[in-house]
Parts: C-alpha cells; structure tokens; sequence
C-alpha cells in the first residue's frame, strides 16, 4: 500500500521532470530560502502530488524544487510537515520516501532547536550525532513492507559521524560557532516548562525541537544516510538563563543564522561530491 503509494507519487513526478537529484534537502527552519540559490529546473507544489500532505504552517511553503546547487544536483523540500500539525507520522515522513525513490544519495535536514547545553547560545550550529526520540508514534509502527527496509532496524550508525567532522572543519575555518550535539525529539507544539529543560538536560540532551527525528527514522529505514544541522534559536540552560520565548524570535534568530548554514552546506556537499 505505502510502497504503491511512493510509486504513483513517483510516477507523477517524472511526468513532470527528469531531472536526477543527488542530494534531498529538507528546508526547515535555518535553511528555508536556500532555494533562492538554486539555478530552478523544477517546482512541483505538494498539492498536486498523488499522496503528499500539504503545508499548513505560513512560514513553509509547500513544494518540491528541482535545480542546482553549484554543481549539485538536488531536491530541496521546500517546506516540511510536523506531527504536531495533526499529520500521523505517516504523513509526515511521506515524501522522505518518495526523495529516496527519486534516487538522492543522502538526505539533509535542518532545524530549529532549542539549547539544553550550556555551551550553547542562540545563533550557535549543531551537527547532530545522535538523538533520543521522545515523541508519540512512530512512522515505522505498523506492517513492514521489506522492499523499503527492515522490520527491526539498526540505529548505531544514524548519523554520519565522518560528515559531522567535516562539518565542524568548515565551520570552524570560516569562523562560525558549531558543534555536535544529541537532539531531543519532542511532539510540541508547546515549547517546555523549564523542569522539561532541566529534565532534557538531564538525559544527555543538547538541542530540543519538534521534527526531524521521525524523517531521520523513515531514511534510516531505507539505509538513505542524513546529515542534520540544528540553529540554536533559544537559550534553554542554565535555567537562570531562560526567557520567554516566541515564534517570532525563533524564527528571527534561525533567519540571521541562516547565511552561516547554506555555505556550511554548500562547501559540505562539495566535500560529499
Ligand atoms: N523547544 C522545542 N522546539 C524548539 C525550541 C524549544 O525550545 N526552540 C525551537 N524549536
């Protein structure tokens, strides 16, 4: 059923274009205006793909871009979905299937986070080495189709640790504050308590947002390598440190942060390719 599902999705999408991605970009919050980069081949609003969700959140738009990066051939999603929407997880890891049966070779996603290290500070980058996966629902949970992937699968290699090394030698030779942090996937759409933040540091959390875990899974189901990068866009610890804290901050502070993310990016699929 899903697998059909992918195939028509698919079948759509060639209909439209032939162009080959080698990379899947995720443009969430911190890299959602790197399509304004792309030399355009083509855009496929979500709504007019067999099976895809649509977009309810304003500051995502909804649909697929075909281009160049530089030299790069790639996907970029061009606004993502989050359980907290009312999607099943499902829904949400949808087109992460469909990147994957386009052919990409490894799928990046960026975020919004909040920090729950004390080392980190608004504005800051995380790779991310690993997570902890605290929301409801699993998109893996039901009948497993082995044509996408296994019943059980592995999760000691999640995260691209050769890449995140990379990553960090970019950043840090172009002077932007990075490192390598363990997010924590939350449901939202709330923001925490500030015994939640302390609890988050607590089991080893280093950044908290509300997506990316359930794509990571779905793409590690099908063996796709991932490599995410989080904007730090709140100071959740120390405790003494927190404030109150608003979409519009959120989104500001990953805006100013996002120049720093696309040339990490940029520079990383160079490395990659
Ligand atoms: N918590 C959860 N998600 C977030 C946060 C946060 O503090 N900041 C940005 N996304």
């Amino acid at each position: 059923m899903l697998y059909e599902q992918i195939q028509e999705a698919i079948t759509f999408i060639r209909s439209k274009t032939n162009f080959q991605p080698q990379f899947g970009i995720i443009l969430g919050t911190g890299l959602g205006n790197l399509s304004e980069e792309m030399e355009i081949e083509a855009e496929i609003p979500y709504r007019e793909i067999p099976h895809f969700p649509v977009s309810t959140v304003q500051s995502h738009k909804g649909k697929l871009v075909f281009g160049k990066l530089g030299k790069h051939s790639v996907v970029a999603m061009a606004g993502r979905f989050h359980y907290y929407e009312g999607y099943s997880m499902k829904e949400v890891t949808f087109p992460v299937r469909v990147l994957k049966f386009l052919g990409i070779q490894h799928l990046i996603i960026s975020n919004a986070a909040g920090g729950t290290n004390q080392h980190l500070y608004a504005g800051d980058i995380v790779f991310i080495r690993d997570h902890v996966n605290l929301q409801p629902e699993n998109p893996l949970r039901g009948v497993n189709d082995e044509r996408l992937g296994p019943r059980f699968p592995d999760m000691m290699k999640t995260y691209d640790q050769a890449l995140n090394a990379k990553a960090l030698e970019i950043a840090h030779q172009n002077g932007i504050r990075a490192h390598e942090g363990v997010y924590v996937g939350l449901q939202g759409p709330n923001l925490e308590t500030p015994a939640e933040y302390n609890f988050l540091h607590t089991i080893g959390g280093d950044v908290v947002g509300m997506s990316t875990v359930p794509e990571v899974l779905v793409a590690r189901h099908m063996d796709l390598p991932v490599f995410v990068a989080s904007i730090v866009t709140n100071k959740c610890y120390p405790l003494e440190t927190l404030t109150e804290t608003t979409v519009e901050e959120v989104i500001e502070v990953a805006q100013n942060a996002e120049p720093k993310l696309r040339l990490i990016v940029k520079k990383l699929l160079n490395h990659i390719a």
